[in-house]
């Protein structure tokens, strides 16, 4: 299992210097990286405080350094920073549906990548939350469908775009079949936090290139259940969204895991995420396997995984990706 990582380098993140032009009402301190005798090092450059902005603007404008960092501690207030502009940005109709998905991707990715990569806080990972709320107001908004989030998202499997794929694939689901916005944001949170418990399973493991032995996989398949204890242990996602976590590698028909339920015995929301997970996963490529192309993956779905998938959702969500659905 992973443990917290306390070495000083990273306890530093780099941040999307985006978010530092515009300003905003949280005040953290900004460095810069440097590199002396092979030592590398933080150096603090300024606050984000509005005092403060004029130099960090001439620097980012003049092109000679891209790259900032904060401390870790202030990686809530950040994002705070950042989900007040993209607030402003997606109330702005003059700017397309397609880059304000992008902007609310390459956000969530930095968050769902700080708390699987450096094993974050809790806190992080509720900003996540916060995004994802605002990508729900923003995609149903523009009646996002399935070709405007396939435009932006991460066709290379990384556990953090893959998590945060299945989250928008559910989230699009919801809105397709017009449920509650209540049960959208459930969903599409339910779906980018499905495998949260991988979190704490060794990355050697989940980054290992090629086929798991037998003991491997045992491990990785304790993940549904430490999702459901990370999550219940937050006390604050309602029970529909948890059972994403624990039951997302369930099957409709039985002998999936971590219980073997059958049918409906599986939550909606996890037949659902189980369907999204399959399809992120079958769409994107790793280095020794292959992406197969939308068409394809929904072929071998509904060909050869009938007894793992809900085929009345199955169904729904191939209508849904079709043309002008
Ligand atoms: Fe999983
Ligand atoms: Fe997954």
């Amino acid at each position: 299992m992973k443990t917290l990582l306390g070495k000083k380098e990273e306890q530093f993140r780099p941040i999307n210097t985006d978010f530092l032009k515009a300003g905003g009402t949280e005040v953290f301190d900004i460095y810069q990286k440097t590199s002396a005798f092979g030592k590398t090092e933080f150096v603090k450059f300024a606050s984000s405080h509005p005092s403060h902005q004029e130099k960090v603007r001439k620097l980012i404008d003049s092109g000679e350094c891209t790259e900032f960092f904060i401390r870790q501690e202030d990686l809530i207030k950040y994002y705070h920073q950042a989900t007040e502009q993209l607030r402003i940005m997606i109330s702005d109709p003059a700017i397309p549906l397609l880059k304000k998905t992008q902007k609310l991707y390459d956000v969530s990715k930095d968050i769902m990548k700080n708390f699987f990569e450096y094993s974050d806080s809790e806190e992080v990972l509720k900003s996540s939350e916060e995004v994802m709320a605002l990508t729900d107001q923003c995609l149903s908004e523009g009646k996002a469908r399935f070709d405007t989030i396939s435009k932006v998202i991460n066709k290379d499997y990384l556990i953090y775009t893959h998590s945060l794929n299945v989250g928008l694939y559910c989230l699009v689901y919801g809105i397709n079949d017009k449920m509650s916005a209540t049960d959208i944001r459930s969903l599409g949170l339910g779906g980018m936090l499905h495998d949260i418990g991988k979190a704490q399973i060794d990355s050697a493991i989940l980054d290992k290139k090629g086929p798991l032995t037998k003991e491997e996989f045992d491990i990785v398949k304790i993940h549904p259940r430490l999702g459901q204890e990370i999550m219940e242990s937050m006390q604050c996602y309602a029970t529909n969204v948890v059972c994403m976590a624990s039951q997302h590698h369930e099957n409709y028909k039985g002998n999936g895991y971590p219980d073997g339920l059958v049918g409906k015995e599986i939550t909606l929301f996890a037949r659902i995420s189980k369907i999204m997970d399959v399809y992120d996963g079958l769409t994107t490529h790793r280095p020794y396997k292959k992406s197969v192309a939308p068409f394809e993956a929904l072929k071998i779905m509904k060909n050869q995984m009938m007894d793992e998938l809900d085929p009345k959702i199955l169904g729904k969500f191939v209508r849904y990706m079709g043309p002008g659905s």
